[in-house]
């Protein structure tokens, strides 16, 4: 009785999954970790200081505290993540609906790539990465983007795209060494991202400069090309402050690491 009980339950969870929307599909396929409910560890209150992090009250912080580790592994793989996404998402595109376009193609979207398009959890989730709490490894890092398989936020792609059919220009916009230009460009497509006006990658001019120096610099670029930047979405405060950020700016969360 109990089994059939299971066996039903488990049928109608299968069900409603399979029929959900794009947004509740998995990002990829790691379970969620043990330890959700641990919420207060060796003195951390991981929620909180999760808040902390994405008002951008601290700042410059290097690792995920030790002890939440799993907190934050939890939350990047499970739903939590998602629907904030979602939220940030909708609230851009309730936005954008109510934008007049000017119609000559010069109303622009800056995105970000990394935890904004692309979600690198995957490669977050490895032992040897902890979620941001092990050190970052740049040439560790760097193997995994040329890999090239990232995969989509699926909400911040259904904005992408919707933006796309409303008729806005999305640039992207990202810190990434310009030498992935070709390999960034594949992922991106294969993650469902199908059109750009400009791939902006760091190049040899950029090196040196802060993201929010490089960003605002890139960005300014844009403007004094004509280009109205009417919203900008990333997940690092350093996309969205600096010089011409964009009428509104949209922030998803990210709390594995820290980029001034
Ligand atoms: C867009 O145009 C409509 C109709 O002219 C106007 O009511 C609305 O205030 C405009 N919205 C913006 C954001 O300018
Ligand atoms: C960084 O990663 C590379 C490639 O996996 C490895 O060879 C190297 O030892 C790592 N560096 C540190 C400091 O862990
Ligand atoms: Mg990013």
């Amino acid at each position: 009785m109990a089994a059939s009980v299971f066996l039903i339950l488990f049928a109608i969870t299968v069900l409603t999954c399979t029929a959900a929307h794009d947004f509740q599909t998995s990002i990829h396929l790691l379970r969620p970790r043990q330890g959700l409910g641990r919420q207060l560890v060796e003195g951390v209150d991981c929620l909180s200081w999760r808040l902390a992090v994405e008002t951008n009250n601290l700042r410059n912080w290097q690792l995920v505290p030790e002890s939440c580790e799993s907190y934050v592994g939890n939350y990047m793989l499970g739903k939590q993540y998602r629907r904030d996404c979602k939220v940030v998402a909708d609230a851009a595109l309730e936005y954008a609906s109510r934008l007049n376009l000017t119609g000559d193609g010069k109303d622009i979207w800056v995105f970000d790539i990394d935890e904004t398009t692309l979600s690198n959890s995957p490669y977050y989730a490895r032992t040897d990465v902890q979620f941001g709490a092990l050190p970052y490894n740049a040439t560790k890092f760097n193997e995994w983007v040329a890999e090239g398989t990232a995969p989509a936020i699926p909400a911040v792609r259904y904005l992408y795209n919707k933006l796309v059919s409303l008729g806005f220009k999305n640039v992207i916009l990202s810190g990434t060494n310009a030498r992935f230009q070709d390999v960034r460009a594949a992922n991106l497509h294969k993650a469902g991202y199908r059109s750009w006006e400009r791939l902006i990658l760091k190049g040899d001019a950029d090196k040196g400069l802060s993201a929010v120096a490089y960003k605002s610099k890139r960005r300014t670029e844009l403007v004094s090309q004509g280009y109205r930047i009417v919203g900008n979405v990333g997940d690092q405060w350093s996309d969205l402050l600096g010089a011409n950020a964009g009428s509104r700016t949209f922030k998803v969360p990210d709390p594995m690491y820290y980029i001034a």
